[in-house]
């Protein structure tokens, strides 16, 4: 220790570093002074929060798309998406793909506001340590995600995504599908006639379906499944948004 006694801020460079590369103006002006460093942030978070705040009450069109054909899903495919959460995928994945080329070039359409009308939760996610999800409808077939769930690196060498061998046997239960559909009725979800019973029965019939091509695979599974409810939602992801803007949705965006 020597005998100096002023902060390393006063003593300036240290021997051998530029004073340049040490950014010794910033740090006197700003970080030395806690009131007008204060101030400066509280003039940048407000500048950000006007940026988003202003838009909200000016704009007319949010591009809600109120017209736009989107379904709620149907009780196997929340029931996919309650799993989705359950098992926190959206920490890898995200459900947004950019209004950026290459993203565009790699998953398709950008994502539409309106295409999120009956995400509640959205799931958007904040990073993507695996590719985004948004556009996975009908990429794959139904046997490739169970594989893909029961092992990542069977269909993906090298794959750093865990796997999710319980959804293979595991059962998705239709009482608690209902009480899920109920709580997004209360939300505004158009469901009508949400009984166990209606529940089960479409849980069945759709289900039906996965079991039979997951079959033509040579992969026997059960309808009330947990992987089957999985691969309901995934093959549903960005469906209906993909087939709008295919479409006439398309002319429509363009203006
Ligand atoms: C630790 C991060 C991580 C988690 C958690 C995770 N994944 Fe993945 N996922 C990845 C990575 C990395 C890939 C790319 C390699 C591959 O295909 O396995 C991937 C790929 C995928 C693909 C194929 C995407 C494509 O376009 O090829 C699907 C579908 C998928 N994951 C679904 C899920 C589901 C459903 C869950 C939750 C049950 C989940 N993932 C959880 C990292 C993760």
């Amino acid at each position: 220790m020597s005998d100096d006694n002023r902060t390393p801020n006063e003593q300036g460079p240290v021997d051998g570093v530029s004073e340049s590369a040490y950014g010794a103006w910033h740090r006197r002006v700003l970080e030395g002074r806690a009131g007008l460093f204060a101030v400066a942030t509280a003039v940048a978070i407000s500048i950000g929060g006007l940026a988003e705040i202003v838009p909200m009450f000016t704009a007319t069109d949010m591009g809600v798309g109120e017209d736009m054909p989107i379904t709620p899903y149907t009780p196997l495919e929340v029931a996919g998406r309650d799993l989705y959460v359950r098992e926190g995928c959206y920490l890898c994945h995200s459900q947004m793909v950019r209004p950026m080329r290459a993203e565009v070039l790699r998953y398709g359409e950008w994502s539409r506001a309106w295409e999120y009308r009956y995400d509640r939760p959205f799931l958007l996610g904040s990073r993507r340590l695996g590719p985004d999800l948004h556009r996975i409808a009908g990429k794959y077939p139904d046997a490739w995600h169970y594989e893909h769930m029961r092992d990542p690196r069977a269909t993906s060498p090298g794959s750093i995504m865990p796997a999710y061998p319980w959804m293979l046997d595991r059962t998705v239960d239709p009482r608690i599908v209902t009480k899920s559909l109920r709580a997004l009725q209360r939300v505004g979800h158009p469901y009508v006639d949400v009984t166990e019973e209606n529940v089960r029965g479409s849980m069945q019939a759709q289900g039906s379906d996965i079991v039979a091509s997951l079959q033509s695979a040579g992969i026997e599974s059960q309808w009330d499944t947990e992987i089957v409810a999985m691969i309901a939602y995934l093959q549903r992801l960005g469906r209906d948004g993909k087939a709008v803007l295919s479409g006439i949705g398309a002319e429509q965006e363009e203006e």
